[in-house]
């Protein structure tokens, strides 16, 4: 492979912040210096007046996934190209166990689909039946496998929930080798009964999706789940927290010293549940759970990432389309348009994450391009076991690099994504800072609106120990 040089950017990591050349040899980071002199074959690339990032780590996403009655509108393909426009280079993504079948069966399944990715994957596992053979199974997805995290539900009841007996037994079992808990922390028996009650009384508009997701029910879960993780001693990791009161629990929890760590995902930062009172069913676009809060909730998760008590935000990107498109029904939000606990919950963006977070971040809520890239970038990589592989500029890294204009100024349009989904949570929203160019191990992928990678050259990443950032 070609040798590549990135001239004259200015290098962001979640430490440094200086202005050197980038050699690349076989697609890691071979020498970073002033004026790194270079001969015939070195493709050269002028990053004058730009950042020159680690490509972008996103920790949660749900791609060609059946769940419930719903599946996911994005290949491995299209979402990872998705996520490559937006500067990620890197995804991991939950595979699942089947109801019955083993924990093997769903990690083969999930490599026959990730086969088309375009950026670097790897697994968590979501298991819904902890049985001895599970148990097993966990041990050797970590030693063998590479897959060192699983996801576990306290909510969703009857379809991924599990009880408390079983998510302490996996968590002994993840702590015990290395391996992290990720939960999805709601009461699901409490919501239950809310939306039950609630289509009951023929309150059926989406607004009430918000209104049975209490804050209180997110902050009980975790709190409880931290508490599992600490008689379990396992590092625990809260995925999608939107609530001051499970926000409280971590802060109270990592005071005490536990590895109790946490993600926030963009639409918890920049929208509020007055998304839903949108007319003509609009709503339905944000029904992703946990759902969308007031603003004295987003107060406090920017204070979280400022104060490290949110350490990630990754995107929970689960693209189900708004209207029914040729990829059928169960794709699409209209199956809930008359009964909200119908609407699939999720929401696309994987793509918008980095311009988002460095606008709302780094340019509005005081945050240092340095911090900018430890969420988005190197604690990910850190907790998931892919750091110093990824999530970082340095000597034998992998050459996953982005140029990004910190200047530039652009209005997020869903037509203009790359996600199979028709609507983005951020239509119209204005943001400065855009991705120009992206590297996946030293390969242009990404230069400017061009498409230069292809589907099938993500590689699938073995992850190592979790939980230490
Ligand atoms: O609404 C969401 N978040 N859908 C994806 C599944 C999950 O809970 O992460
Ligand atoms: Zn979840
Ligand atoms: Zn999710």
């Amino acid at each position: 492979m070609d040798s590549v040089l990135i001239r004259n950017g200015r290098i962001v990591t979640a430490t440094d912040d200086y202005r050197a050349d980038i050699l690349v040899e076989d697609g890691r980071v071979r020498m970073i210096g002033r004026d790194i002199p270079v001969g015939g074959n070195v493709s050269v690339h002028d990053a004058s007046g730009l950042l020159v990032l680690p490509g972008g780590v996103d920790v949660h996403t749900h791609l060609d996934w059946d769940f419930g009655n719903s599946r996911t509108v994005d290949t491995f393909g299209t979402g990872t190209r998705a996520a490559a426009f937006g500067g990620t280079t890197t995804l991991v993504d939950f595979a699942n166990q089947t109801r019955g079948q083993s924990l093997r069966a769903g990690l083969d399944d999930w490599h026959r689909r990730a086969e088309s990715a375009c950026v670097d994957v790897a697994a968590h596992m979501i298991v819904l039946d902890v049985t001895a053979e599970a148990l097993a199974d966990m041990q050797a997805l970590i030693k063998r496998e590479g897959v060192s995290s699983f996801k576990l539900f306290t909510a969703y009841p009857g379809v991924l929930m599990v009880d408390d007996a079983a998510l302490f037994k996996a968590m002994r079992v993840a702590g015990a080798n290395g391996g992290m808990i990720c939960v999805h922390a709601e009461n699901g028996p409490v919501i239950q009964v809310l939306i039950e009650e609630a289509v009951a009384r023929g309150q059926t508009d989406a607004k009430y999706h918000a209104l049975t997701r209490p804050s209180l029910m997110e902050g009980e879960a975790t709190h409880r789940a931290i508490r599992l993780a600490e008689l379990a001693h396992t590092p625990l990791y809260v995925v999608h927290l939107s609530a001051a009161e499970a926000l409280a629990a971590v802060t109270e929890a990592r005071d005490r010293g536990l590895p109790a760590h946490a993600e926030t995902c963009p639409h918890y930062l920049f929208l509020t549940e007055e998304a839903y009172d949108r007319p003509d069913f609009e709503g339905a676009k944000y029904v992703m759970t946990p759902p969308l809060r007031t603003r004295a909730h987003q107060e406090a998760l920017w204070r979280g990432l400022r104060t490290d008590d949110l350490q990630v935000v990754s995107t929970d990107h689960c693209p189900f389309c708004f209207n029914e498109q040729p990829w059928g029904m169960r794709s699409s939000k209209q199956q809930g348009r008359r009964d909200f606990s119908k609407i699939p919950n999720g929401a696309p963006g994987v793509e918008t994450r980095l311009p988002l977070i460095f606008d709302g971040g780094v340019r509005q809520h005081g945050l240092s391009p340095n911090r900018f890239v430890e969420l988005t970038a190197t604690t990910p990589a850190k907790l998931f076991g892919l750091f110093p592989r990824k999530g970082t500029i340095a000597v034998g890294s992998d050459a996953d690099l982005v140029l990004f204009d910190a200047e530039e100024a652009w209005t997020i349009r869903g037509a203009e994504g790359h996600s199979r989904v028709d609507y983005t949570l951020f239509e119209g929203h204005r943001v400065t800072g855009r991705v120009k160019k992206v590297f996946l191990r030293g390969q242009v992928i990404v230069d400017g609106a061009q498409w230069l990678g292809k589907e099938g050259m993500g590689e699938f990443v073995r992850r190592g120990e979790c939980g230490k950032a």
